[in-house]
């Protein structure tokens, strides 16, 4: 089951340009998108409302989409605003449209109870608007995966000593001891880990140049029902600082965005952010490359994972300490389904 009564990112904003509009499934909804003359996003139901031809086999024109098939013209809100040899439009010549909200350089939708899309809870991540500052680079991974199992893996990051050993992983054993602070916050849940004195993985040497050992510090923040917002930072081992994200020589930011496709197969939706070299363009682009391989290691995983659950259900899985923030996580989202499904019971 899906939560519906939440915000999803349903695109890039800058994947929504240009007469091509995007064909997207979302909780299980085939969607079209795409930026009208104005330049304002519209989602619309992909199926015209003359023969069901999907819209996003049209072309964007500017009061908003044209079908393919005989060139009828829909704008964002969903009303049919053109018919070619035909004066009189018939009222019921409509298309059901998604609130959509556009913040960050992301674009967010809500397929749930339309009245309750309120566009003061889109996540923020203002980052992503300083390419002073945050030199990043994004992209979307599809994944055959249900979305929560993305949103698991970035909550437990002992795996990261295990399937991601050659680039950001570093010991196994200094993720496993890792000191780890939890704490709830008003939208969801966040943690600290600290991994005092330990070898910086490889892709921290590539990035820094660090020759010894380093004192490191990661920050998720998880946002319900599935964002995660992270900040990574190292130091050489023993340096004396009073605040991570201000005085740290090496750190970076990551965006973790997931949408659920159907119930089986989600969106991945990232970004990384350089916050050490700047001014640098091949730093951004040397992160980014060291990181796109860990996430397809870790799309790799969860598809295979899916695979087990669908044939072999998750009957008898049992949790380990490791879970702790994984499974507040999970609570979270187990309450904001509940009270879903107490409002529609109704
Ligand atoms: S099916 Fe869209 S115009 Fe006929
Ligand atoms: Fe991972």
């Amino acid at each position: 089951m899906l939560l519906r009564n939440a915000w999803y990112i349903a695109a890039w904003a800058d994947e929504l340009r240009g007469e091509q509009p995007l064909a997207r499934r979302i909780c299980n909804e085939p969607i079209v998108l795409f930026r009208d003359g104005g330049g304002r996003v519209g989602a619309l139901a992909d199926r015209c409302c003359h023969r069901a031809a999907p819209l996003s086999m049209g072309t964007v024109v500017a009061e908003g989409i044209q079908c393919g098939y005989h060139g009828l013209i829909i704008n964002r809100s969903g009303a049919c605003v053109h018919i070619p040899g035909q004066r009189q439009i018939p009222e019921d010549a409509r298309v059901r449209s998604y609130p959509v909200g556009e913040k960050d350089q992301l674009v967010w939708i809500w397929t749930g109870e339309p009245a309750q899309a309120d566009p003061a809870t889109l996540v923020d991540f203002p980052y992503h608007n300083d390419p002073k500052t945050w030199p990043n680079r994004h992209d979307v991974y599809p994944i055959k995966a249900h979305y929560m199992l993305m949103v698991d893996n970035l909550m437990d990051l002992t795996h990261l000593g295990y399937l991601h050993a050659r680039t950001v992983g570093g010991n196994p054993a200094a993720h496993v001891d890792a000191e780890m602070k939890t704490v709830r916050t008003p939208t969801g849940v966040k943690f600290t880990r600290w991994m005092r004195n330990s070898l910086p993985p490889p892709s921290y040497v590539k990035a820094a140049g660090f020759t010894g050992r380093v004192d490191r510090c990661q920050e998720f923040e998880f946002v319900a029902p599935s964002t995660v917002l992270q900040w990574t930072g190292a130091i050489e081992a023993g340096t004396a600082f009073a605040d991570p994200e201000r005085d740290f020589r090496f750190q970076f930011r990551l965006f973790h965005g997931l949408t659920p496709e159907t119930d089986t197969s989600c969106y991945y939706f990232w970004s990384v952010a350089n916050g050490y070299r700047q001014d640098d363009p091949s730093a951004t682009e040397q992160l980014y490359q060291e990181i796109a391989p860990t996430f397809v290691e870790d799309r790799v995983m969860v598809e295979a994972q899916q695979a087990r659950i669908s044939e072999l259900g998750e009957a008898g899985l049992v949790d380990i300490a490791s879970d702790t923030a994984r499974m507040q996580m999970r609570r979270i989202g187990e309450r904001l389904m509940a009270k879903e499904l107490a409002v529609a019971a109704k």
